[in-house]
């Protein structure tokens, strides 16, 4: 039976080095739908779960678009990343503050929801305003999706090597 399960960020052989956006619109829906999981969910159990993927999602995601995605894709509208760099500064704000907390009180809910709808605005900007100029841009996204996969498979394997360190102290 086929599974329709998400294989979820760094799943192997899961990243389209030549189309290197589709990871991020996959990125982008997995938050989407964490989002809506957190927004739409009256169980308190539901939303500190999702509210953690959201946390751990986000990260991951704003490392590898500053560290590689915008720096390949500045010259298409040096403005625009600018003004998305912005708007990862403010996320990172909220998530700093947001993972020192316990998620479930009514404070870490207000932020909560504060970072849901800031990040529903950037990633639906990213979508419509860069994206569709990246074909036609002259940037080798092949390229640029080649080390975007390396630097995303360097990402899970540490998290993987702390959540194992982790766990080995519990
Ligand atoms: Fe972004
Ligand atoms: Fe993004």
């Amino acid at each position: 039976m086929a599974s329709s399960k998400d294989p979820g960020m760094g799943a192997p052989g899961a990243f389209p080095v030549d189309r290197p956006t589709e990871a991020l619109v996959r990125d982008h829906d997995m938050v989407r739908s964490l989002s809506d999981k957190y927004l739409n969910s009256d169980s308190q159990e539901v939303k500190m779960q999702a509210g953690k993927q959201i946390l751990q999602a986000l990260h991951m995601h704003s490392r590898l678009e500053e560290s590689v995605f915008y720096p390949a894709v500045r010259c298409i509208d040096e403005a625009l990343i600018k003004h998305f760099e912005q708007d990862h500064q403010k996320v990172d704000d909220l998530l700093a503050t947001l993972d020192g907390m316990s998620l479930g009180d009514a404070h870490s809910d207000a932020l909560m929801r504060e970072l849901i709808s800031a990040v529903s605005a950037h990633i639906q900007e990213e979508e419509n305003e860069l994206f569709p100029r990246i074909d036609g841009s002259g940037v080798d996204m092949t390229s640029v999706g080649l080390q975007m996969q390396s630097f995303e498979a360097n990402m899970v394997h540490t998290q993987a090597q702390l959540s194992d360190q982790g766990a080995m102290r519990r």
